[in-house]
């Protein structure tokens, strides 16, 4: 089994110890934690250490840690020609300490510590600076996932930016939707098979193909009495901006 430490105990470490607790082929030695009550639930205590002198040498070491730590974290570890790895979307290769062999393993997913997800379906995408290290890279992911891409730190970049749209901002018009609701008296719970059937749509549509709404169809009196309806000037913004960016792609077709 090749061995590997875990440095985090937040959302992505927990669900990495729990996804590789039932991986046949990679064993979780250690967890470096700062605080280790943090993820005792999760492995004995003396598998935690919260002192970077006490790391064991292993052949690969993952970060999982604030992307504003990784770097800092990666020059803690006190040894060299070390695989080590950072779980994040947007920070550079070239960022971690290159005492080490560097690379990234970054799941395309959203983590919250107490939400369970199977991570058989999630995308991993690899990137290691040395060629002959994707064997094991790619010997990890498919240790845990059934879905492993290899990519470059520019294309993880880019990735990120999509997830942001797609997630985040998604999510945040959610939270709107939500708002609006509140303030009408009205359950957010009917707007949620709409939801789910928008996620849907796109499993077989190109999002193109399933954008519907008075911006698509350039109802103009409609847009004009949802922007009257609204108070909050934010919100004002956000529906004129969208609108825009729908009919204009609509132009653009
Ligand atoms: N959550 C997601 O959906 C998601 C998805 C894909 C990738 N990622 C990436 O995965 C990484 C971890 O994200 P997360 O969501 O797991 O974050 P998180 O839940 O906020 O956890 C952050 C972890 O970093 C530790 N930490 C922060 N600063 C540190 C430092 N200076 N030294 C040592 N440890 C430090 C925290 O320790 P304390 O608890 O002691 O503060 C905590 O264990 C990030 O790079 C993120 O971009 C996240």
């Amino acid at each position: 089994m090749l061995e590997i430490v875990i440095i985090g105990s937040g959302n992505v470490a927990q669900h990495l110890i729990k996804a590789f607790k039932k991986s046949k082929k990679i064993k979780v030695v250690q967890v470096f934690a700062r605080n280790k009550e943090s993820i005792s639930h999760l492995l004995p205590i003396s598998k935690i250490t919260s002192d970077y002198n006490n790391l064991k040498e292993v052949p690969v070491y993952f970060i999982a840690v604030s992307d504003n730590a990784v770097a800092q974290v990666s020059s803690q570890i006190p040894f060299s020609n070390k695989v080590v790895l950072h779980t994040s979307g947007s920070v550079a290769i070239s960022d971690l300490d290159d005492k080490n062999i560097r690379g990234s393993f970054y799941p395309v997913q959203t983590f919250s510590k107490n939400k369970n997800i199977d991570f058989t379906k999630i995308p991993i995408c690899i990137e290691t600076e040395q060629e002959t290290m994707y064997k094991t890279l790619d010997l990890i992911a498919h240790s845990i996932s059934d879905i492993v891409y290899k990519i470059t730190s520019q294309q993880r970049k880019a990735l990120h930016l999509a997830a942001v749209f797609v997630n985040n901002f998604t999510n945040h018009l959610y939270k709107i939707g939500n708002d609006i609701c509140i303030e009408n008296q009205l359950d957010f719970e009917i707007l949620k098979p709409l939801i789910q059937e928008t996620a849907n749509k796109i499993v077989n549509l190109s999002p193109n193909e399933a954008q519907t709404g008075p911006a698509k169809r350039n109802d103009t009196q409609t847009i004009n009495s949802n922007l009257n309806f609204l108070t909050n000037e934010n919100q004002k913004e956000i529906y004129k901006l969208l609108t825009k960016s729908i009919i204009d792609n609509g132009k653009k077709l």
